[in-house]
């Protein structure tokens, strides 16, 4: 093409935002269409194929992977050489490139059930993902799981954080209210509310707290220090946006902090100059009265604690299959909007299938390996691995259980936002309605219907299959 002008070539330019394939405006800053080398680009009668010879892959089948897909069972692709996204007849061999260590961890990813269909939005965040916020002077550290990292999780956030002996979560408040479970050691946690009623208390594993939104407290670990979980009522709260008391102080003028508290410029020479979030401090007195302060308003009323003792509590059910500790406003009133329980899950047993009505469900894994599978309307299903550390998140209405499918307990926290805990169970529903709609719904036999149970399980023992 010869040259042309440079109207002719905006105009050209232009044009080709919508018809790509005109090649004119290169020709107009001066390069030739002819000058793209074609040798490599699309059909050459010399091509020849080269084939690979991956029939020979050589792997290991793990129990049940070439059952019927939508029997489905775990597959424990620990110790199987070289796992393959094969379910039943369905899938094929992967040559690579993979990460293998993903696989093993997820093997209803790599081969889901093939009751699996469709699109569910992701449920499922191992904290070892997450980033972690290192504390000064090695004293702690805090990792979260928030909408950035599983988006459909408006409702709740959580945070799995550390602090060794003496340290400090230092003393702030958030706009979101704060419901914890103590996973290992001991704290002492105190506030001071509104009425200016203060709370001070020494929390051990298992135990729970609640500080409603804008109460400031602090958090200190005691003797062997104390790892606990947080949860939020606010799915896109972060630990980096929380009000802190070293940066009410940094960020007010001296003169102002001087007037108001009637004290000399001297006072502040020495205050950090921002954030400390978690720093060593001074081991908390044993006796925890020494830090017994006390205005005109008094203690917060006992029924109005920010602690519950729930490691002292029996389980609210326990059957052969594992156990079920519920805590929810009933006996916590504070945490108004909690509603949580602690369920352990024996090897091979499974917290049954279940909704719940109002509420999604945050839930994190203490110990153990599980699977859930979600089944969200319009044909959608889709199930999700866990193993200690991880955050789950199941919208209301969805259909999920919590199958154990490891050789140790699993126990996982479950919490709503709600006024009491409560579900609705697959088994005590199908067992509470006229058996001939469900004979008729589901095509089963009569002797089969006759056998569902009219109570809720809660959790059902291990390995029925035959
Ligand atoms: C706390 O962690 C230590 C060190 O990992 C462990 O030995 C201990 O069993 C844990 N305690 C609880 C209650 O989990
Ligand atoms: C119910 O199951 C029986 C036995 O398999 C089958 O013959 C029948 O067609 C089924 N009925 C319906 C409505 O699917
Ligand atoms: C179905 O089961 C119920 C309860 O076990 C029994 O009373 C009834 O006679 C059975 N009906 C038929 C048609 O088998």
């Amino acid at each position: 093409m010869t040259r042309i002008s440079t109207i002719t070539s905006v105009l050209l330019t232009i044009a080709s935002l919508e018809h790509t394939a005109l090649a004119a405006p290169l020709a107009a800053t001066g390069t030739s269409s002819a000058t793209v080398p074609t040798a490599l680009l699309g059909f050459s009668p010399d091509n020849t194929v080269k084939n690979e010879n991956t029939d020979n892959i050589d792997f290991q089948f793990a129990a049940g992977q070439t059952e019927a897909a939508n029997i489905g069972p775990y597959l424990d692709f620990n110790n199987i050489q070289n796992p393959q996204p094969i379910r039943g007849t369905k899938g094929g061999t992967d040559p690579g490139p993979r990460t293998e260590e993903y696989d093993v961890l997820n093997p209803d990813k790599l081969a889901p059930p093939g009751t699996d269909h469709g699109g569910v939005d992701n449920a499922q965040w191992p904290l070892g993902l997450s980033h972690n916020k290192l504390g000064l002077g090695r004293a702690g550290w805090s990792r979260q799981q928030n909408t950035d990292n599983i988006p459909i999780a408006t409702d709740m956030a959580g945070v799995d954080m550390r602090l060794e002996e003496g340290a400090y979560r230092e003393l702030h408040w958030h706009k979101a209210a704060e419901w914890s479970y103590v996973l290992n050691g001991s704290v002492r946690v105190q506030a001071v509310n509104e009425e200016g009623q203060t709370f001070v208390d020494d929390l051990n594993a298992g135990d729970v707290w609640y500080f409603p939104p804008g109460v400031p407290h602090s958090l200190q670990g005691l003797a062997g220090g104390v790892e606990f979980l947080l949860v939020f009522d606010d799915g896109s709260f972060s630990e980096d946006n929380t009000f802190l008391a070293s940066e009410t102080f940094a960020h007010n003028p001296l003169e102002v902090l001087s007037k108001n508290f009637q004290l000399p410029l001297s006072a502040w020479s020495n205050i950090p100059p921002g954030e400390l979030f978690i720093f060593p401090g001074t081991k908390a007195p044993a006796d925890i009265s020494k830090q017994n302060i006390v205005g005109s308003a008094g203690i917060v009323p006992i029924e109005n604690s920010y602690t519950y003792h729930l490691s002292k509590a029996a389980p609210t059910h326990e059957v052969e299959g594992g156990s079920i500790k519920v805590l929810d406003p009933t006996l916590f009133p504070i945490a108004s909007s909690f509603s949580a329980a602690i369920v352990t899950v024996k090897p091979g047993a499974m917290r049954e299938i279940h909704w719940h009505t109002t509420s999604d469900e945050w839930n994190f894994f203490v110990a153990g390996n599980a699977r859930i599978s979600v089944y969200a309307a319009q044909g959608n299903a889709r199930t999700f691995d866990y193993h200690a550390g991880d955050c789950g998140y199941i919208p209301k209405s969805m259909t999920h259980y919590v199958e154990n499918i490891g050789t140790d307990d699993v126990v996982f926290v479950e919490v709503l936002q709600a006024d009491h805990f409560s579900d609705v169970s697959l088994g005590q529903w199908v067992g509470l309605t006229p058996p001939q709609i469900i004979q008729d719904t589901l095509n089963l036999t009569n002797e089969t219907v006759s056998q569902f149970k009219k109570e809720k399980q809660y959790i059902v023992q291990g390995d029925v299959v035959a």
